[in-house]
């Protein structure tokens, strides 16, 4: 096989980065933007030892999944890769995913269901980063995603997939940051002044915190400026942030945070909690779809335990806490970022909650110095996963169930190898659908110590 050989192929399935699998002369090919079953010819753009990728350059007999994306920009954006596949077809393909990686890394005889669907498929985003940039004549501003494999903005003017107040919030931004004398980014040189817009959209209250991300240590008047300009426009924006951000990073936003108008919060329900979303707080991007996780976690701990001592690792604002605390004797939770768990301390307040005690601090180094015993240890760690300390110590703590949430199948099904070769048994995995339109999927396995 060549660089730029063209040959025709079967796609078998999706990878776990989205990509359509085929076969040939025993190398594995991963295509870009392949449906399986589609029928196609290909051209190899890229030739490794083990596997080869390849565009499609033609269609011998397309899947009867592929349907037309219903956004126009699907092709150039980066962000919603699996549009063109009709959403059940996505939901089974993700199923996929989870059952190969649990056979094929956890070593695990398990069945999974389909994923929980999300209850939206359009507009369910609710936390947008677009990073800004600017011509270089003219010098108006971009702002949208990048392009696949690139830091080339794609300048968008409307996202289906977010709700239709952050299009307009952004385009204002994009016309009114120039006559205020705020400049759009420049990577290359690490200049000029906004790197991102971020917005925080309520589901439930429809609210908007904006936060502009700028490439400064201070506020200045045309900060200030466009801010005002920003929170005086918009009766759904209650609050304007800056986000001092002047290092030369990928990283999107510091933690140095300052209000110029309005609330540094939004108010957002789930179950039948209050939850406050800050400029840096981790909270679920698709609500309505965390909102079907709480649930289900919830359920299983009413279901299955008499007033439980619970605790609530890898936390955030609190939210498994603060959703569970009415079936729960007591909810200890640990997070390791601040203003995170400063938050949670006013959402347990806001909504008249005591039994949930609040720890700011590594969730290794908590684990390790706790003498108390829990029903369930809720783990929700990020993408990364769990050290195999923090599994031992999970496992030494607990005394009946783990309940392990996790955004990324390949480590939860490294994780739960370790687990089950300490003796633990996997009950159940049950995927949700957060991230529609990707190769995402949040799963929920249940775990018997
Ligand atoms: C996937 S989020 C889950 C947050 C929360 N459970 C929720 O659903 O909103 C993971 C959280 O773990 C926190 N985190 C990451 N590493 C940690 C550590 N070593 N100790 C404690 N918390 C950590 C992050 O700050 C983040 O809030």
């Amino acid at each position: 096989m060549q660089i730029n050989d063209e040959l025709v192929v079967s796609i078998e399935k999706l990878s776990n980065l989205g990509f359509g699998i085929a076969k040939s002369e025993g190398f594995v090919i991963f295509v870009e933007n392949a449906c399986p079953q589609d029928v196609v010819k290909i051209k190899i753009t890229k030739l490794n030892k083990n596997y080869a990728n390849a565009k499609i350059s033609g269609f011998i007999t397309p899947s009867p999944h592929r349907v037309e994306p219903f956004c126009p920009m699907q092709k150039v954006c980066g962000a919603c890769q699996l549009q063109f596949i009709d959403y059940d077809y996505q939901l089974e393909l993700k199923r996929e995913i989870v059952q190969d990686a649990m056979n094929k890394i956890g070593h695990l005889d398990i069945e999974i269901p389909k994923p929980v669907p999300s209850p939206q498929i359009k507009a369910f985003r609710h936390k947008i980063q677009y990073p800004v940039a600017q011509t270089k004549v003219s010098k108006r501003l971009l702002a949208g995603y990048y392009k696949p494999q690139t830091h080339d903005i794609v300048n968008i003017k409307y996202c289906p997939i977010q709700p239709e107040i952050c299009d307009k919030i952004i385009e204002f931004v994009r016309a009114t940051a120039p006559t205020c004398g705020v400049s759009g980014y420049d990577e290359k040189h690490h200049a000029g002044d906004l790197r991102h817009i971020v917005i925080r959209n309520s589901a439930s209250t429809g609210e908007n915190l904006v936060v502009l991300v700028v490439n400064s240590n201070q506020n200045n008047e045309n900060f200030s400026k466009l801010a005002k300009c920003i929170f005086d426009k918009f009766d759904e924006v209650s609050g304007v942030c800056l986000n001092f951000n002047p290092k030369k990073t990928n990283v999107i936003m510091s933690n140095d945070t300052l209000c110029i108008c309005g609330t540094p919060t939004i108010n957002e329900k789930i179950l039948d909690k209050t939850f406050m979303i800050g400029a840096n707080t981790f909270f679920q991007v698709n609500p309505k779809s965390a909102e079907n996780i709480f649930r289900y976690v919830k359920e299983y701990i009413a279901d299955n335990f008499e007033s439980p001592v619970v605790l609530d690792a890898y936390a955030g604002v609190s939210s498994f806490g603060i959703c569970v605390s009415d079936v729960c004797k007591t909810v200890v939770s640990v997070e390791e970022n601040k203003s995170s768990t400063d938050l949670a301390r006013k959402i347990a307040a806001l909504n008249s909650i005591s039994n949930v005690e609040i720890n700011n601090m590594d969730a290794g180094k908590f684990f390790a110095a706790e003498k108390r015993k829990f029903d369930t240890v809720i783990l929700d760690p990020p993408r990364k996963g769990c050290t195999v300390q923090s599994l031992d110590e999970a496992v030494r703590l607990c005394k009946d169930t783990i309940i392990y949430v996790s955004c990324n199948p390949a480590t939860l099904a490294r994780d739960l190898k370790y687990l089950t070769e300490k003796g633990c048994r996997v009950e159940s995995i049950q995927p949700f659908d957060m991230f529609c339109h990707t190769f995402h999927i949040e799963n929920v396995a249940v775990i018997k110590v």
